[in-house]
């Protein structure tokens, strides 16, 4: 086996168009975003109202609360479509907890598959009940989880999906999905929070759910439609001189979320539920699938949009765009910005004064800081598209040359140490890296050294290039996974298991 080269690229690039354009032969229908809003609307093109996803809040140190994964009709971009849903909505609900809380969770399973339940971004026991990525709920029955959060669990967001090898990427872009909200004990000041979780997927005319090809599958499934809260293209009212704080989650299983807000102003206060030291400009902000952002958001007089901007994950995806074409069922490489949301003032105007950015106060205590602690141990984790011939049926997606096996253990690591991690990407895409649990501390981003605190729980590989994190093997012990969070991918063997003892 040997790494995929350019010219395999290209020949699963046009594999992947060549299937792409026969499947969007009138069979596909694709809710575009930015399309012209309805008569009685005076906005243009931010048709429906955004509304949050019920929300439910510990009490006295616990939260219980039952998810039932199970089929079911919403209405997405004005049609009819059969998703899979928690509880029946899109997101599912958002759980608010607190440090040290208990979150017990009775997961039913109404699908037709097994399924689980992650805690993505939890620093939380991956044993027994916990955040177990192990486990399996077959059809019909339930489970009941308990995940403890440590008393000095960072505050911020986070979300939950399901972790079933094999079909995470079908049951995410279905509508399984959530945000998980650990409260801030300080928290910023806002007009009003947001919980938003940006999503997408294919629907077919009849609005049944797109059967995602082998090819497809290899480059990362990319939805034709675009969600912000389970809504194509939002508006979200408010009154100017607000300020808002926004959770935002790339729920997408591939799409990376290079984010522009245009007529508005916006602080990044904190990435993967972790303060930053300092607030920074929220500007050319970039998400990849799975990580959160928490941005305090200033209202001015006039509409504003959050847009994503074309983003370049790699050469196949590259191919792949270009054979596919704009509005085709898989819109692999945007080229052109994509509207995500609106926010509409309450009398306000079109032309309008851009507000002066909040500043919150940093966090506090500081971050830590992972560079002053001796590192045990140095690892090298190479990502790689194995191929052993010419198109997509040779080809698997592997951690250090082998793809995921539950039964073994790929790394073993001492308890209460600190790594230093190389990851390694030899393919021409970029690889979203995520390790459950313990969060990551990228040091150097594939192009320069990172001075300031920087914490993630996922880290973008870049194409041909490398990244360099540490990691506290700290307070939690267990056995778990490290995996691609192009959800495809980890579907397809790019996975691996950790140790912690
Ligand atoms: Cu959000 Cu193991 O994943
Ligand atoms: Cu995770
Ligand atoms: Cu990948």
């Amino acid at each position: 086996m040997k790494p995929l080269t350019r010219r395999q690229a290209i020949a699963l690039g046009a594999t992947g168009a060549a299937a792409t354009a026969a499947g969007a032969a009138g069979l596909l229908w694709s809710a575009r975003i930015g399309s012209p809003g309805g008569p009685d609307d005076d906005v243009p093109g931010a048709r429906d109202a955004w509304t949050a996803s019920p929300s439910v809040s510990s009490s006295d140190g616990v939260l219980e609360v039952r998810l039932e994964a199970a089929a079911a009709r919403r209405s997405i971009g004005g049609r009819d479509a059969d998703v899979r849903a928690y509880n029946g909505t899109v997101p599912g609900p958002t759980l608010r907890l607190r440090p040290g809380d208990r979150l017990r969770v009775r997961l039913a399973n109404g699908l037709d598959d097994p399924t689980n339940l992650h805690t993505h971004g939890l620093h939380a026991s991956p044993a027994g009940n916990g955040d177990n990525p192990f486990l399996e709920v077959p059809p019909g029955a339930t489970f009941d989880y308990e995940i403890d959060l440590p008393p000095d669990h960072p505050s911020g967001t986070f979300w939950y999906h399901p972790h079933h090898h094999g079909m995470v990427a079908d049951q995410l872009w279905a509508g399984l999905y959530g945000a998980i909200v650990v409260e801030d004990t300080d928290p910023v000041p806002a007009t009003r929070e947001r919980v938003l979780l940006v999503s997408d997927l294919t629907l077919d005319t009849a609005g049944h759910l797109h059967t995602v090809t082998m090819p497809e599958r290899m480059m990362g499934r990319m939805g034709a439609t675009v969600l912000v809260g389970g809504r194509t293209f939002p508006r979200l009212d408010a009154a100017p001189g607000d300020r808002e704080l926004w959770r935002l989650v790339n729920a997408c299983p591939t799409r990376f979320l290079r984010l522009d807000l245009e007529g508005a102003t916006a602080r990044l206060i904190a990435r993967d539920g972790h303060r930053l030291a300092s607030p920074r400009d929220a500007g050319d902000l970039v998400l990849a699938p799975g990580n959160p952002a928490d941005l305090l958001v200033s209202v001015g007089d006039g509409t504003a949009t959050l847009r994503s901007l074309a983003y370049d994950r790699g050469d196949m995806g590259a191919m792949m765009g270009r054979g596919a074409g704009r509005g085709g069922t898989m819109d692999a490489e945007p080229t052109e910005p994509l509207d995500l949301l609106r926010i509409v003032p309450s009398a306000g105007t079109d032309a309008a004064d851009v507000p002066a950015p909040a500043n919150p106060t940093p966090a506090n205590p500081a971050p830590r800081d992972l560079r002053d602690r001796p590192v045990a141990a140095r690892r090298d984790v190479v990502f790689a598209m194995m191929g052993r011939g010419m198109g997509p049926g040779g080809m698997s997606p592997t951690i250090n040359g082998r793809s995921y096996d539950a039964d073994r253990t790929d790394i073993t690591v001492e308890a209460g140490t600190v790594e230093e991690w190389r990851i390694v990407n030899t393919s021409p895409l970029h690889h979203p890296f995520h390790l459950h649990v313990w969060p990551m501390q990228v040091v150097h981003d594939g192009t320069a050294v990172v001075d300031a605190p920087d914490w993630r729980d996922v880290v973008v590989v870049p194409a041909n290039g490398e990244a360099t994190v540490l990691v506290a093997f700290d307070g939690i012990a267990g056995r778990t996974v490290f995996h691609c969070h192009i959800l495809d991918h980890e579907d397809l063997g790019m996975m691996g298991v950790i140790e912690v003892r």
